[in-house]
């Protein structure tokens, strides 16, 4: 346990809810569409980038006409679009017991709680899981102007809870989200993706282990 830690910031897609699936799901539908190579080592790299970012890295299969930056905003719309009739069908049975359990205890612990994503559909998310009310502080895409591994969603998020970088513990899926946290003088716990670099100065096997690190 780490006295000085007050506050836990998560990201969401891959965290809190396995989105990152139904994001593969949408950007292999549009890269299909266009003959383009995209596999699930692909997707990984796709975690914490923002949607602009993660189409120019799909692009680096494309090897077509360039296309005008109208025609890849066309692209990322469309990807969205797919996206967000796949998060249409999303519930509250789509967060898992062991994630609901673990947010209700971290609360009655005293942490403040947040949620920092890249996402700009991140609050249409948590409203469809029934998870809104549980964080006291939402910073995602639409704060920010620059995606992971920038720390501006973190800082932001621990500004939105009034606390300082170093009070808060990052939890993260992605290896950008990470060196997002590092780079904003937060503590960092990784979990799935992440934990393979071992980057973070935690590394979690389940989310409830969030309870002995924060013990
Ligand atoms: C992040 C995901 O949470 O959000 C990325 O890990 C995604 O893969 C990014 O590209 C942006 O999401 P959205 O919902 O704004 O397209
Ligand atoms: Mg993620």
């Amino acid at each position: 346990m780490n006295p000085e830690i007050k506050g836990i910031i998560f990201d969401l897609d891959g965290v809190i809810v396995f989105t990152d699936e139904l994001h593969y799901e949408a950007w292999k539908i549009t890269a299909d569409e266009m003959g383009v190579y995209f596999d699930k080592e692909i997707n990984n790299l796709l975690r914490g980038v923002s949607r602009m970012e993660s189409l120019e890295i799909i692009l680096r299969n494309y090897h077509g006409e360039p296309l005008s930056k109208g025609e890849k905003v066309a692209l990322a719309e469309k990807k969205n679009d797919i996206y967000k009739k796949l998060l249409e069908k999303m519930q509250p049975s789509d967060v898992t017991d062991s994630v609901r359990d673990t947010l209700n205890e971290l609360k009655r612990r005293g942490y403040h709680l947040a949620v920092g994503s890249s996402s700009k559909n991140a609050k249409y998310i948590l409203e469809r899981v029934n998870l809104l009310g549980k964080f006291d502080a939402i910073s995602d895409g639409t704060n920010i102007t620059n995606s992971k591994p920038d720390p501006e969603v973190f800082v932001k998020g621990a500004e939105f809870l009034g606390l300082q970088p170093q009070e808060c513990l990052v939890v993260e899926d992605a290896d950008a989200g990470i060196e997002a946290a590092l780079a904003g003088g937060m503590h960092s716990a990784a979990i799935g993706n992440a934990t393979a670099s071992r980057k973070a100065e935690y590394n979690l096997a389940t989310f409830e282990d969030l309870l002995v690190i924060l013990e």
